[in-house]
């Protein structure tokens, strides 16, 4: 599904939304967030983690790779892979060791392998002043939640 986010806030609402679809349980699942500097992942995985009932800062993980965040029913991982440059590096990160939350990953393209086993992949661009964004489910579940986001936006 597209999406056009004309403002930051318009990233903030979609994360939001998405937040609104997803299950209770998020354990196991991956979103990767695509789309090149500046393009608004940090600002997306920000609005999503404060959804979910975080009332702090959102301190971008790029330098400590991991930023974990021990929420109500649910734990959530914000993953920044901008400075991993092979696969490799992902078994010292523990990528395993996050099983038990729902992990957002941003420059998710310097770990190939993860789109594998992903359920959502969301991709911004920039277009003009604003962003575009779209949302493709990568796996069943995925998929399933992606429609019935689209569903609930057509009805709008
Ligand atoms: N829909 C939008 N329209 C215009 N500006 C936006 C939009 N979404 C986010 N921004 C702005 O873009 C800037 C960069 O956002 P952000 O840090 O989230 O990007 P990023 O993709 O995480 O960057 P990096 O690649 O450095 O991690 C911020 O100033 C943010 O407010
Ligand atoms: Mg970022």
């Amino acid at each position: 599904m597209k999406r056009d986010l004309p403002e930051p806030e318009a990233t903030e609402a979609f994360a939001q939304q998405l937040g609104a679809a997803l299950p209770a349980d998020t354990a196991g699942w991956t979103l990767l967030l695509e789309g090149e500097l500046g393009a608004g992942k940090s600002t997306f995985a920000r609005a999503l983690i404060r959804f979910f009932g975080h009332g702090g800062a959102v301190p971008s993980p790029t330098y400590t790779l991991v930023e974990p965040y021990d929420l109500p029913g649910r734990v959530i991982y914000h993953v920044d892979l901008y400075r991993v440059s092979e696969e490799e590096e992902l078994r010292y990160l523990g990528w395993t060791e996050l099983e038990d939350g729902f992990r957002l990953v941003e420059w998710p393209d310097r770990a190939p392998g993860l789109a594998a086993n992903a359920d959502l992949r969301l991709r911004l661009a920039y277009s003009g002043s604003g962003r575009d964004a779209s949302l493709e489910g990568l796996s069943e579940r995925g998929r399933v939640l992606v429609e019935t986001l689209a569903e609930t936006q057509s009805e709008d």
